[in-house]
């Protein structure tokens, strides 16, 4: 039987502090705990990406793609987790989310927030270390390459991805 523990956190840049079961999926908190329904829940078992949520374990570390599916919440002691949520709104959405729609990259969408989180990890990657053109395509697979699109609009994602890191500057060197 699962026990409880007290967790304390960052979500979205805002302080929490939860009292969960140990075995408490990130996915299932976020969701039923939070109202945060835009990272999904597809396989479960760390397939398909599409739980993609973005860790740190300090607030000035590099963010690292953490999967909400296979992570339980009370492993998340003083890390900082952003969800999509954190990343840009409907009204204000991000350069990222923004040319996911210009590209009409998705089609039902339940990929997309795990594309928009690998990829504005990639982008924050590539302010601190610039890719080579050439190693574009590469840096490009390497982020989003496991990522499963059920409509199989990957043409349209990764253009769009490279659009948006070329239009930025200073990304590519
Ligand atoms: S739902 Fe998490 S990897 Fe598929
Ligand atoms: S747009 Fe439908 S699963 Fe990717």
């Amino acid at each position: 039987m699962a026990k409880e523990v007290i967790v304390s956190f960052t979500l979205n840049n805002k302080p929490v502090t939860a009292k969960v079961p140990d075995d408490l999926a990130l996915v299932d908190y976020l969701q039923e705990e939070q109202g945060l329904s835009g990272t999904r829940l597809c396989c479960g078992i760390g397939v398909c990406k599409v739980c993609t949520v973005k860790a740190q374990r300090a607030p000035s570390s590099q963010g690292q793609p953490m999967l909400a599916c296979s992570t339980p919440v009370a492993l998340l002691q003083g890390q900082t987790i952003t969800t999509v949520e954190g990343v840009g709104s409907p009204q204000a959405p991000s350069k990222v989310q923004q040319a996911f729609l210009d590209h009409f990259a998705f089609q039902c969408g339940y990929c997309t927030p795990g594309f928009v989180m690998a990829t504005t990890m990639l982008i924050e990657r590539l302010r601190v270390t610039p890719v080579a053109k050439d190693q574009l395509d590469k840096a490009i697979e390497d982020a989003v390459g496991q990522h499963i699109c059920r409509c199989t609009g990957y043409a349209k994602y990764y253009a769009a991805i490279k659009s948006v890191i070329l239009a930025e500057g200073g990304l590519v060197k």
